[in-house]
């Protein structure tokens, strides 16, 4: 049998993080591929870089800064993740989601995700902000769903049901947000695939026909996690990138970079009013 990560392992983390802070964070927010900015908006900030929790795994990919930043935003206690961990990478999918289950022992019971993204949908445009309302797992299909592995009943149950993975309640607030703030936000489906390589154009029009709006190589494995724990949900995707569905351009990280810079002012207008009304 394989090993994986225990619940002693996650409350070890969990104290380690806890021993080092004097807020209780009650929402915890994962920044995706060039959307780190938004960690700067933290207030009395306590920063833990994650190779010092043990069990953490660090993040090799550029536009990630690898650490926890602990402190407030619109007076909420938060728990940011400036940087992620990939499956890519060659870690496990339960070292991917290792955190979300650390943030769930330290009583965290909502999370907001954040990526980068490729867009699917002909009406997207870099730049713009996707409400994820479903995901397709295209990775857990094929056999790397992140609950893989015995089940600890303390975190969650054998068979999670998946049919509300994304708080409707959560979703409602980000659009009467986004109304309110004159920002434009797109609604659809978050595809995840293990990447490294980005898609072919016929991997794309098969993504398009299957009913994905987006396109990444993360989230759905944490939102699992977080879902299968009891955590609430609200995620956004920020396109970085036409997905090229006739071969015409070419896709590359630096453009996905690039676009954050367009999209973290409006995750940062969202999120901020997001934890005002909650
Ligand atoms: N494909 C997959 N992942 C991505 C993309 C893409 O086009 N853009 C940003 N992350």
């Amino acid at each position: 049998m394989e090993q994986f990560l225990t619940i002693q392992q996650m409350d070890e983390a969990a104290a380690y993080i806890r021993e080092r802070i004097s807020v209780q964070p009650q929402v915890a927010i994962i920044l995706g591929s060039g959307l780190g900015g938004l960690a700067e908006m933290v207030e009395e900030a306590t920063v833990i870089p994650f190779h010092e929790i043990p069990y953490w795994v660090t993040s090799s990919i550029e536009g990630h800064k690898n650490r926890l930043v602990i402190g407030l935003l619109e007076g909420t206690p938060v728990l940011v993740m400036q940087g992620r961990i990939h499956y890519y990478e060659g870690h496990r999918m339960d070292e991917v989601t290792f955190p979300v289950r650390v943030m769930q022992r330290l009583g965290i019971q909502t999370l907001v995700v954040t990526n980068a993204a490729g867009a699917i949908d002909p009406a997207y445009q870099p730049g713009d902000v996707m409400l994820i309302t479903d995901h397709l797992s295209l990775i857990g299909m094929t056999g790397n769903n992140p609950l893989r592995g015995p089940n600890v009943a303390e975190l969650g149950e054998r068979f999670p049901d998946m049919s509300q993975a994304y708080d409707r309640e959560y979703a409602e607030i980000a659009r009467q947000v986004a109304r309110k703030e004159g920002i434009q936000l797109h609604e659809g489906i978050y595809i995840c695939l293990s990447g490294p390589s980005f898609e072919t154009p016929a991997d794309l029009r098969f993504l398009r026909l299957i009913g994905a709006n987006a396109v990444g190589m993360s989230t759905v494995p944490e939102v699992i996690v977080a879902h299968h724990g009891g955590t609430r949900v609200l995620g956004f995707s920020g396109v970085s990138n036409k997905a090229n569905l006739d071969g015409s351009t070419i896709t590359t990280h630096e453009e996905v970079l690039q676009a954050g810079e367009l999209i973290v002012p409006k995750l940062i207008t969202l999120i901020r009013g997001f934890l005002r009304a909650l």
